[in-house]
């Protein structure tokens, strides 16, 4: 067990890189506190919980990712649910996708085990099982080490879609900007996962602190997909800011020409959060 002074002083140093901690923190946290990775992700997790903000549940759910990346110890990715209190309930970003979306969005090669305050729900049990390592996950509870497979026999994958593409491995798309946009959002929308609709898209939340980019993350079940403006969002709670608390500059959803299919839930949300927004709408072109 970590102090509350300890905790507080790794969530102000967690939020302030935006939700990580790299190999080099990650080593010399488990050298000075005696504990092997996944004990200090266990020790770590009201620290995940923190970043969560539920006006609905009150519940605090918090997740951490790891990918050992070939080191020893390895980066770690945080996560937490966020919720959305003048919207349909099934909108909720749920703390695992946000810790795996960082992952993601971080440019992880892959996520081997996920530490989290609750068991997963059926929802993040079919989110986990679009990652290329589904049959090897682990994931670590408070009270148990189990696996994805152990949770999700018999399951339902992108395999039976006739999708060989997963969650950590996808080909990046080419994209061709009909209207100038920033390399960070194209970049973002290149290495969404989209195999289902197609729609390879991004949200970009220029803000007083600095830019958010989220991509969306497609689900073989397509419910418990992420849209990129929820990546978006999620990304910012982790860096400890929140959309109607802080001054926008400017927030853009870029989507494919033809296949777009996120304004109208992003309006809806932004709408729900904000008191005027304007939504810049970009389409783009895969070359
Ligand atoms: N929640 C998660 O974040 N992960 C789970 O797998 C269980 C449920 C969140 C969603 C919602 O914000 C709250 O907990 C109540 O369901
Ligand atoms: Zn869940």
């Amino acid at each position: 067990m970590l102090s509350q002074d300890m905790l507080q002083s790794l969530y102000e140093r967690i939020k302030a890189s935006r939700g990580k901690l790299l190999n080099s923190e990650v080593k010399q946290l488990c050298k000075s506190l005696g504990m092997d990775v996944e004990a200090l992700m266990l020790a770590l997790l009201p620290v995940a919980a923190k970043f969560a903000k539920p006006p609905i549940s009150n519940f605090y759910v918090g997740a951490i990712a790891l990918d050992r990346n070939l080191e020893e110890f390895g980066d770690l990715y945080f996560g937490a649910n966020l919720e959305f209190a003048h919207e349909a309930l099934s909108l909720v970003v749920h703390a695992e996708q946000s810790a795996i979306n960082n992952a993601w969005s971080n440019g992880a090669a892959k996520v081997d085990l996920i530490a989290i305050t609750d068991a997963p729900c059926g929802y993040c049990r079919q989110f986990m099982n679009e990652l290329h390592n589904a049959d090897e996950l682990n994931v670590t509870l408070p009270h148990k080490k189990t696996t994805l497979r152990h949770l999700l026999p018999e399951d339902f994958g992108p395999n039976d879609l006739g999708n060989s593409q997963s969650v950590f491995n996808s080909e990046p798309v080419r994209l061709q900007a009909i209207e100038h946009v920033s390399d960070s959002l194209l970049k973002a929308a290149s290495r969404s996962y989209a195999p289902y609709s197609g729609n390879y898209s991004a949200v970009e939340i220029e803000t007083e602190h600095g830019n958010f980019v989220g991509s969306y993350i497609e689900n073989a079940a397509y419910s418990p997909s992420l849209s990129p403006l929820q990546s978006a969002l999620s990304q910012m709670e982790l860096a400890g800011l929140s959309i109607d608390e802080c001054r926008i500059h400017k927030i853009t959803l870029l989507e494919i020409e033809g296949k777009e299919n996120q304004l109208d839930v992003a309006k809806a949300v932004l709408n729900s959060l904000l008191y005027e927004v304007e939504l810049n709408h970009v389409k783009v072109r895969l070359v």
